[in-house]
């Protein structure tokens, strides 16, 4: 008996030190409760930055309407920082091209009434090799980022040490803990760890997969990519395929809704790489559709998957909250119209429930309820986005 309860102080003991430990070393910010929303500068700009581009970045998010449908976080890139460190090794913005300091631009963004991302590297030097990387330099570089009021941080993996990134990453999750700040962290490793195994708690987000181009070619691969790692997101932690190409102009328009469709019900981030001073209708329409937001943005957090596939016709889908799916069909193909069958029992939906269904870009809601199975044609190169609700 006295052995058993011995026993017993030892389990209660034991987990009291795990939990207490897992606690200093998780992130536990309370964000990224749904997949962040914003802008970043990479995509369309590259290096070519300034503090006059962001300012008029973040006034076209507000007067288009943009920050009001959920894009909250502006984000500079690579590049914003001087060539070296201060004397007293300390980052600092260039000269030359943010003569006003990272802080005055955080606190336009903020009277903006947006949210303010910055990037770094988890290496000496960031990808560009322009600036400096906060590797060795994490907790003085968190501290920094909170003093100019930063809410977001993405956190490359360039000019590293060669120690693996499962070491480097949780080094600035530490740093952003102890910053006096809750800051987004959003890890940028490529996927070559696979973060999405052990990121939850390290991260708020972590790329699955190398950087996007323009190109029907390229986004379909990292989605793809990312498709393998759907059990792994959740509210807190999500799969980040990279950002948005919609805008730049590489796409047809239905090759864009097809970008943006998958990007929404893969719970990806929803972080816009185009040029908001000269957006055109087009794109202004997809990155505003308020459904496909919604969607992407639904409390449950369950990434889609790709459920089914014949030749270059696919199904994906998955459970949205109170009760309902979301099923994309997909034609990959870039000859002509396909014809892809799904039933509900390749969503999980009894084939007897009737449903109601929703053809979301097309903003159409069927008038009798269905039941068993859909047939549909698809154009090349195009999706059909519906909701199902039984
Ligand atoms: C890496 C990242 C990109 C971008 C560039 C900046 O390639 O994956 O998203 O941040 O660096 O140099």
């Amino acid at each position: 008996m006295v052995k058993k309860k011995q026993g017993l102080r030892f389990v209660i003991l034991f987990a009291y030190i795990t939990a207490s430990w897992i606690g200093v070393e998780s992130l536990k910010n309370g964000l990224g409760l749904t997949p962040q929303m914003g802008w970043n500068s990479w995509n369309h700009f590259g290096c070519n930055i300034n503090e006059k581009l962001i300012k008029q970045t973040a006034d076209a998010l507000v007067s288009t309407g943009l920050a009001s449908a959920g894009y909250k976080y502006l984000n500079i890139d690579d590049c914003w920082g001087n060539y070296y460190r201060d004397k007293w090794g300390y980052l600092r913005g260039n000269e030359s091209t943010f003569p006003s300091g990272i802080k005055a631009l955080a606190d336009y963004v903020h009277s903006k009434g947006l949210k303010f991302g910055i990037y770094s590297s988890a290496g000496t030097r960031t990808c560009s090799n322009r600036m400096p990387g906060s590797l060795g330099y994490e907790r003085k570089d968190a501290k920094t980022f909170a003093s100019w009021g930063v809410d977001y941080l993405k956190y490359d993996n360039c000019y590293t040490d060669g120690s693996p990134e499962k070491t480097r990453f949780p080094i600035m999750t530490q740093a952003l803990r102890a910053s006096g700040r809750n800051i987004f962290y959003s890890m940028c490793e490529w996927g070559n760890q696979e973060p999405a195994k052990w990121g939850s708690g390290v991260g708020n987000s972590w790329r699955t997969t190398g950087d996007i181009n323009d190109q029907w070619s390229s986004m379909l691969r990292n989605i793809d990519i990312n498709d393998a790692y759907a059990n792994y997101a959740g509210p807190g932690g999500w799969n980040d395929p990279d950002m948005l190409e919609v805008g730049n102009g590489g796409m047809t328009y239905n090759e864009y809704v097809v970008h943006f469709s998958l990007w929404a019900i893969s719970k990806a981030p929803l972080i816009i790489g185009c040029d908001l001073i000269n957006l055109n209708k087009a794109a202004f329409d997809i990155l505003t559709n308020r459904e496909v937001i919604a969607i992407n943005q639904d409390s449950l957090g369950v990434q889609a998957k790709k459920v089914k596939k014949n030749g270059d016709l696919e199904v994906w889908a998955g459970p949205l909250s109170q009760g309902k799916k979301v099923v994309l069909l997909l034609n990959r193909g870039s000859a002509r119209y396909g014809l892809i069958t799904f039933g509900w029992n390749d969503i999980g939906i009894s084939p007897k429930t009737a449903v109601v269904l929703r053809d979301v870009w097309k903003r159409f809601t069927y008038k009798k309820r269905i039941r068993r199975k859909l047939t549909v044609w698809i154009a090349a190169h195009s999706c059909r986005l519906f909701v199902l609700q039984p």
